[in-house]
């Protein structure tokens, strides 16, 4: 499926100075026992909308900004997901998209939706039965081989970050020896929030790497996502080469860091929950609802951003046109309302949309790719590492986060 090519560039990068840089961006992401969901079932008590940011502590409004409200009912956050018209997605151009580029996530509708479709087929449910066993699962059996003998590790550096970062790679189509330089780029460009000029490096750097593998692939089309975007039309036009390389790095956000917190996530629940651990290996048809439990009870990005093209009433409030909306993903999923016992992570209970993914025209294009990466990995490293279980010599793990949430380690030992 991937055509190997021979590059130029420099290959090298990873090793320590990758693990540094992660490290540094595993600090500025939080590294404190803090949860916010408390907090949240306070204020959807209180009511759906509110000014300000109030889970941070911010209810006054900025002088000369535009007013901000803070949406936290399902009902609300899926009213407003299911309106794209009324409710833009262009906040999105002053954060990411400063240095990823322009890209799908921040467009509106109707440009939005021929971005979408060109790329839709090649994420589909049925699409992802190729990449899981030629690319997914010999890469897993490699990752964990390389594991299995030691007996214990810190997963979250050794495998669960690396993981979904190295199935960019193979999806994209790069060569295995750039594989290192891809990692730590991925790391700069995802910690833009720790050095905005590095990630800024970055992404010029990951252009230059794509770029190369993008020729090859005009000159030599395989099956690869490259090879897709090299000859993928939107209005009759190719896309440019700019639009390619901003879709591609805007993967590494969307794509890696929220897979490897989602995986870091369940499985924290799976090695603190005996019983629901227990029942997911005696039933391995439990896997796709763990999955989605887990990205339900501990929805790895909290936060989407919209703002409002016109004057509005949302759940009773009112919001002027220009309004920026905070939407807590995580406090809808955990809404009352529509869960019993929310807080509880249990992946017996009664199958309902949630909003970790997203809903209607911006949701998620890599849900299948993520739920198919998260079980074939918590599926291996059960197989493969018996007895997996918490290392009683480490610290109890915990999950950490303001805006994107996950365990910083998740120190485990097996019967190697
Ligand atoms: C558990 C893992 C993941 C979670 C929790 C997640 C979450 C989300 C959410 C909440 C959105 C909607 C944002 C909004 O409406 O403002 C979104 C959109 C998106 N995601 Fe994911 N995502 C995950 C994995 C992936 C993967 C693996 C990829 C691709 C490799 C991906 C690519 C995208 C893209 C391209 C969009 C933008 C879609 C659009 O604007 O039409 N995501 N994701």
């Amino acid at each position: 499926m991937y055509q190997r090519s021979v590059t130029t560039l420099d290959a090298h990068g990873g090793g320590a100075d990758a693990a540094a840089v992660f490290e540094e961006f595993n600090q500025s992401v939080g590294t404190g026992r803090y949860s916010p969901y408390p907090m949240f079932a306070e204020l959807r008590a209180a009511g759906a909308v509110h000014p300000g940011i109030p889970d941070l502590g911010i209810t006054e409004q900025a002088e000369g900004a535009a007013p901000t409200f803070s949406v936290y009912s399902y009902d609300a956050v899926s009213e407003v997901l299911s309106d794209p018209a009324t409710y833009s997605s262009i906040a999105y151009a002053d954060v990411i998209g400063q240095v990823m580029g322009r890209s799908l996530i921040e467009m509106d509708p109707p440009e939005h939706r021929g971005y979408r479709l060109i790329l839709q087929h090649a994420f589909s449910r049925s699409a992802m039965e190729g990449w899981k066993t030629q690319l997914v699962e010999p890469l897993l059996d490699e990752m964990v081989a390389e594991l299995a003998d030691e007996g214990r590790a810190e997963l979250v550096s050794r495998i669960l970050f690396t993981f979904p970062v190295r199935t960019i790679a193979g999806l994209i189509g790069l060569p295995p020896e750039m594989f290192p330089l891809f990692h730590r780029l991925a790391i700069e460009l995802i910690a833009l929030s720790v050095d905005w000029e590095r990630a800024e490096r970055a992404a010029a750097t990951l252009a230059d790497v794509f770029a190369e593998v993008l020729a090859e692939r005009r000159r030599v089309p395989t099956e690869d996502m490259m090879s897709i975007l090299a000859f993928a039309e939107h209005d009759g036009e190719r896309l440019t080469n700019e639009e390619i390389f901003s879709f591609l790095r805007l993967l590494l956000p969307a794509g890696a860091e929220t897979t490897y917190r989602s995986s870091s996530s369940l499985l924290l629940a799976l090695l603190t929950q005996q019983d629901q651990l227990d029942m997911l290996v005696a039933d391995p048809s439990l896997f796709s609802a763990a999955v989605d439990e887990g990205i339900r009870w501990e929805t790895p990005l909290l936060i989407a951003p919209r703002s409002t093209t016109r004057d509005v009433v949302l759940a009773g409030t009112e919001l002027p046109e220009g309004s920026s909306l905070l939407l807590s993903l995580g406090s809808a999923n955990h809404d009352e309302g529509r869960w019993t016992d929310p807080e509880v992570f249990d992946l017996t209970r009664r199958r309902q949309t949630h909003v970790g993914f997203g809903l209607k025209a911006h949701n998620c294009l890599g849900q299948h790719l993520a739920k198919m990466e998260t079980e074939a990995l918590v599926r291996a490293l059960l197989s493969e590492l018996p007895g997996l279980r918490l290392d009683p010599d480490a610290e109890e793990p915990y999950i950490a986060g303001t805006l994107l949430r996950s365990p910083p380690r998740l120190d485990v030992v097996w019967d190697a």
